[in-house]
């Protein structure tokens, strides 16, 4: 009897060690999650604040780095121009200083006029990544305008005989187009929900569901790869033709493409509760995480077809939106699903957050993220910053730090 309760004793005192031991190791994981979080934003927050310092004309928004090494800075029209304000936002988010409220708040109303240009789909990037951002954080009563006036004008862009909104008003004469169709135009999708949704008037949202439809029909093949332009017949709707423009190949798959698609669809699901954009997203998703061309530390090469030839640049900022989709698609799918997109962000962003990608504090002419690719078959911003890859890292982390309670 005595031998029987001392074996209980010794069993119960080594599963207690045992548990000790477990929960030790849990909060160590959990800390080095966080330290990499922290060390991300906290470099971020001081290369903004560079970036401050370095410029503080607002008609100057900083987009890349040119092959001499200068900074580009862009205007208003240019479809990178939302990114910086929202970057402000989003360190605003992390810190709760006022100091970057007032600097967002600034930069943001530099792009106030872009809220009636309908020469373009970008609208939606440019107005939801600033003032969309402005008005998740802080509520900004006069926001909802711009916001709905956006809307108004990337609604102008519409054709209901094709099922979507048209995103470039140039390349008839050199690139054959009659209304083309790129998968990034998914994005403009999220600022016609938020107008539905400040305006009770349906028809953004209507829209954004018939374009997120059509591209499902029309810009993926089989394996859930997307193509990047779709050119329509506006008269009849009928699909001229599939090719490419920042790809390798009509058929490739360019990665920050496929970035977009996943980006675009997650909230699509989000928005309406379809259940076909949920699948969307996963089919997207799967066809990423599963893609054999993908580096080891999984920033994926500019196209994926390109993967393993010498030479290729990686895009950083395709990583960043992917990270930034899976965790927002982790949330919305079934556990096992979840899990895997989870653990695949958490991947990206460890990668991201080492000095490979992540720059040195004053280096990098002041941007967040080295490695990132914009248009290689035009010879342009290969292997530099990009803002907008800047952008989605920080909306990532933050989506992380905000999941995990880091
Ligand atoms: N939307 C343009 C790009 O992704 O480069």
């Amino acid at each position: 009897m005595y031998r029987k309760q001392l074996s209980i004793f010794i069993s119960a005192i080594v599963l207690l060690i045992f548990l000790s031991g477990n929960i030790g190791c849990n909060k160590t994981v959990q800390q080095e999650k966080k330290d990499y979080v922290e060390k991300s934003l906290v470099r971020a927050g001081e290369q903004l604040s560079l970036m401050l310092e370095t410029n503080n004309d607002t008609t100057k928004l900083p987009r890349s780095v040119d092959e001499n090494g200068n900074t580009i800075y862009v205007p208003s029209r240019n479809w990178v121009s939302g990114f910086y304000p929202g970057c402000l936002w989003l360190m605003y988010e992390y810190s709760k200083d006022n100091k970057w409220k007032e600097e967002a708040i600034k930069w943001t109303s530099a792009l106030s006029k872009e809220q009636y240009n309908t020469n373009t789909h970008d609208v939606g990037f440019m107005i939801y990544c600033s003032y969309g951002q402005g008005y998740r954080l802080e509520g900004i009563k006069e926001y909802e305008t711009v916001i709905i006036n956006a809307a108004r004008s990337l609604a102008t862009r519409y054709n209901d005989t094709v099922g979507c909104t048209k995103s470039w008003s140039w390349g008839e004469k050199d690139q054959g187009w009659s209304f083309p169709v790129i998968i990034d135009n998914m994005m403009n999708m999220e600022l016609l929900f938020k107008a539905s949704e400040l305006s009770g008037d349906e028809t953004y949202k209507n829209i954004a569901i018939k374009h997120a439809k059509t591209t499902i029909k029309n810009h993926f093949r089989d394996d859930y790869s997307s193509y990047h332009v779709v050119d329509y017949n506006p008269e009849t709707g009928e699909v001229n033709r599939k090719r490419t423009f920042q790809g390798n190949s009509d058929e490739s798959a360019w990665a920050r493409g496929q970035a977009w698609g996943l980006y675009g669809f997650t909230f699509c699901y989000r928005e309406t509760a379809d259940p076909e954009f949920l699948q969307m997203a996963e089919n997207i998703a799967d066809y990423i995480i599963h893609q054999p061309s993908t580096p080891e530390d999984l920033i994926p090469v500019w196209d994926y077809e390109m993967f393993g030839k010498e030479g290729e640049p990686r895009d950083a900022s395709a990583a960043a939106i992917i990270a930034s989709a899976l965790i927002e698609l982790s949330t919305h799918s079934e556990r096992t699903k979840a899990d895997e997109y989870f653990h695949y962000a958490e991947k990206i962003l460890e990668s991201l957050s080492t000095d490979t990608y992540l720059a040195e504090k004053g280096t990098n002419n002041n941007f967040i993220l080295k490695h990132c690719t914009g248009h290689k078959p035009h010879n342009s911003e290969i292997d530099v910053p990009l803002i907008y890859g800047d952008y989605y890292f920080l909306e990532a982390l933050l989506r992380l730090k905000n999941l995990k309670n880091l």
